[in-house]
């Protein structure tokens, strides 16, 4: 049987790890697998934070059953956020412990209804509000569109640990180790970062509303919903997400390119080498069509520069870059700079739609010369690349480290 693994003396990791489920909410890759966090809390009254993803529950129960007192119960289950990732068991733990109140705010009760069909035994808390546990007090914080309306935090008083729901966490499943000081944490922050970028960047504003209220705690564990257990440097996860949520960028330039038959690709190529000649150590190239769209985005997230390369595919931008467009304006991003390139056969179409994508899809500086070739790239074009990858670097020095 799995057993619990404890954080402290009275509070354990019952998680449990996903190797098997290849795409995050259908969309973002998982090589590395994912975790999915959840806490039980032992004194006069028994707490459960969160609970797990229904195929999942195995392993949960295993490590629950393993920590439960002889002859307790659980008296609460606190619902920190609702997406099936970490809600998808309520409805099998409330048939198991009838008695169980279930605690969240009033638009988790609203979800909980829509989604499991339980409308009895509810507590419904607001900001500020305290469960008393025992010794244990839980005191709720709302954390609105982190990434979903309903999403709140509880900080155990008593310990000074933070059960931070998905702020902080990331992919990657808990590989042995479970805290920070097990784990190579270079990884976890590769995988954070992504986490952030994909899920909950479009939420920035919200994120940083939520850091306020973190930076006011008194922190000695972060205990996130994903991701390793944060217990030998808390605030470094908190300084991360500060960094990401205020777009805060690195020097440096990711070039994305969508080519059919290498002429975009070599423009692209080109601008790349130049930026680099120019003294930029990072630069990350990606191919549209062969990047999980979530490595793409969480490059593009942490560094200042973006050069767009597409061919025009049946008169409109090739449909990758298409997607990739999309969704960097649903992302909202700020304070970047941008160039782009385009190519095409007999129609035009890509340059046009990715200038309208330079205007209208966040808070992008243009960096000229765009460039649009007919077929392959001639020499002056490949000069024009070049003078793009030059002034591109030049931006990217230039703009202040926000
Ligand atoms: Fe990990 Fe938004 O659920």
């Amino acid at each position: 049987m799995q057993q619990a693994i404890k954080v402290t003396d009275s509070i354990y990791w019952i998680g449990g790890n996903d190797r098997e489920t290849d795409l995050f909410e259908g969309l973002w890759e998982l090589p590395r697998g994912v975790a999915y966090n959840a806490y039980f809390i032992n004194d006069e009254k028994c707490a459960i934070i969160d609970t797990i993803k229904a195929d999942k529950l195995s392993a949960y129960m295993e490590r629950l059953v393993s920590i439960m007192p002889e002859g307790r119960t659980i008296d609460y289950l606190v619902v920190n956020h609702m997406e099936p990732d970490h809600s998808g068991s309520i409805s099998i733990l409330r048939k198991l412990y009838p008695e169980m109140k279930i605690v969240g705010n009033k638009k988790t009760i609203e979800m909980i209804g829509a989604f499991y069909g339980i409308t009895e035994g509810m507590i419904e808390v607001k900001e500020g509000d305290v469960l008393d546990l025992g010794r244990h007090k839980l005191t709720f914080a709302m954390i609105p569109m982190v990434h979903w309306p309903e999403s709140m935090v509880a900080y155990e008083t008593s310990e000074k640990v933070l059960f931070s729901t998905d702020a902080f966490g990331g992919f990657c499943a808990l590989e042995g180790g479970i805290f920070d000081d097990e784990l190579d944490m270079a990884l976890y922050e590769d995988e954070t970062l992504r986490y952030f970028a994909n899920i909950v960047g479009r939420y920035s504003g919200p994120a940083q509303k939520a850091i306020a209220k973190v930076r006011a705690l008194d922190l000695k564990i972060i205990c996130p919903a994903h991701g390793p257990i944060l217990r030998s440097n808390p605030q470094h996860i908190v300084d991360l997400y500060d960094k990401w949520s205020s777009h805060k960028t690195d020097e440096g330039i990711v070039v994305v390119y969508g080519s059919m038959y290498g002429n975009t690709k070599f423009m692209t190529d080109t601008i790349a080498r130049a930026a680099c000649e120019a003294g930029v150590k990072d630069v990350i190239v990606h191919d549209a069509s062969r990047s999980n769209l979530s490595y793409i985005v969480r490059d593009i997230w942490k560094y200042r520069g973006l050069v767009l390369g597409s061919c025009t595919y049946n008169t409109e931008l090739y449909p990758p870059m298409a997607t990739l467009c999309r969704a960097l304006k649903n992302k909202m991003m700020k304070n970047r700079v941008l160039g782009i390139c385009g190519s095409y056969s007999w129609s035009k179409g890509a340059l046009a739609e990715l200038q309208v994508f330079a205007e209208q899809g966040g808070d992008w500086k243009l960096v000229e010369p765009t460039i649009e070739v007919k077929s392959s790239p001639t020499e002056t074009d490949l000069e024009l690349c070049r003078e793009l990858g030059r002034n591109m670097a030049e931006a990217v020095k230039a703009a202040e480290a926000k």
